[in-house]
């Protein structure tokens, strides 16, 4: 509701001083640059990532400070979520007996990326924190040929 009132950004900034006020945990919201907004559909689904990546900072980091990144230009969406937490083994999440009850966070996230066409990835250091890496295209081909626009590579 409020993606569609408010718009992406003040959407995510104010879900995070609501995250702050409940776990303690500050999130640090910083657009480097928007050059091109996202449709309702493309919103939804980055807000869905960081609802998810900031749930499992609240789970299972133990991290003081997040920083959400942001960066759009008129080609690609570039998201990065990074806490200071104590991050985890990616090897042991795959092989995990409890893979089938939990786990789904994480998978979640890969299937939206996916239907973004994007390419998201996941890098956590024991100690250091972990770092989540989204990147998609603006548009997709098939959309780019409703818009009318010629593609340049082709
Ligand atoms: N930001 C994070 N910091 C530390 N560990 C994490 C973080 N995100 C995910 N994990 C680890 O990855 C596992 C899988 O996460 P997820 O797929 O969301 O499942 P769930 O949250 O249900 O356990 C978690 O159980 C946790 O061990
Ligand atoms: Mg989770």
């Amino acid at each position: 509701m409020s993606l569609d009132d408010l718009g992406l950004i003040p959407t995510i900034k104010r879900y995070a001083d609501f995250f702050y006020e409940e776990t303690g945990i500050e999130v640090n919201v910083k657009i480097l640059s928007i050059e091109a907004n996202l449709d309702i559909y493309r919103n939804l689904t980055v807000f869905r990532i960081i609802q998810e990546s900031l749930n499992n900072i609240k789970k299972h980091s133990h991290a003081k400070r997040v920083v959400i990144l942001i960066e759009a230009n008129k080609k690609r969406f570039n998201l990065v979520i990074k806490d200071n937490g104590k991050g985890f083994d990616m090897n042991e999440l795959n092989n995990s007996d409890e893979s089938m009850d939990s786990g789904y966070g994480i998978i979640g996230i890969k299937e939206r990326a996916k239907l973004l066409d994007g390419i998201l990835e996941i890098k956590s250091d024991i100690s250091k924190g972990t770092k989540i890496t989204l990147t998609f295209p603006m548009e997709r081909e098939d959309e780019s040929h409703e818009q009318g626009f010629n593609n340049d590579s082709r």
